[in-house]
């Protein structure tokens, strides 16, 4: 465990909090440098958010006897492996693409990038573990539906871990990278 892990931390650490004393988030929507691609970047992590809500309640939904199986199972492939693929390919152009750019324009920032790419490794875990618990749903509602339930309640945990996951790392790296883009006027 680092000192940053995410299961352990709170908050984005004060240490890191320097320009967001500066740009408080109730101020980025009426900033002058706020621009339409911060708001997009921010509106992914909301259909994040949303995905990881939509398969924990289909889930319960499920466990409850309210779905049935297979209408359950197709839900899960389709929105489990959007969720996955987006994920994936978000956080993969943020370490390649976005975060080099961020620590170019200002180093100050470094060991906050570092942290949030951290993130993303723990996230990889979980995701593989939600994609081959999704797996054996998707395989038992074909051959075995009676033995669903079990792996359904293995992936509901899982899926309440990538929903805690989500709440921290998502809300750390916007307060931590929209003011570094509104400070250096960065992609407007
Ligand atoms: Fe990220
Ligand atoms: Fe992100």
């Amino acid at each position: 465990m680092t000192q940053y892990d995410i299961t352990t931390r709170t908050g984005l650490p004060p240490e890191m909090q320097t320009l967001l004393r500066e740009l408080p988030r109730d101020g980025w929507q009426d900033h002058p440098h706020f621009a339409r691609s911060i708001s997009n970047w921010m509106g992914a992590h909301g259909m994040f958010r949303q995905l990881g809500d939509l398969v924990r309640e289909d889930t319960e939904t499920y466990l409850n006897g309210d779905e049935d199986p297979q209408r359950y199972a197709a839900r899960l492939a389709h929105f489990g492996n959007l969720l996955v693929r987006n994920l994936h390919g978000h956080h993969g152009w943020e370490d390649h693409s976005f975060f080099p750019e961020l620590e170019a324009a200002d180093p100050r920032f470094a060991k906050g990038l570092e942290m949030l790419e951290t993130d993303h490794v723990a996230l990889d875990a979980l995701l593989d573990r939600f994609t081959r618990a999704g797996n054996r749903v998707v395989q038992l509602a074909q051959l075995d539906p009676g033995q669903i339930r079990d792996e359904a309640g293995a992936l509901h945990g899982t899926c309440g871990e990538i929903s805690g996951f989500l709440n921290r790392h998502l809300s750390d790296e916007e307060d931590l990278v929209v003011p570094i883009l509104l400070h250096h006027k960065l992609r407007g």
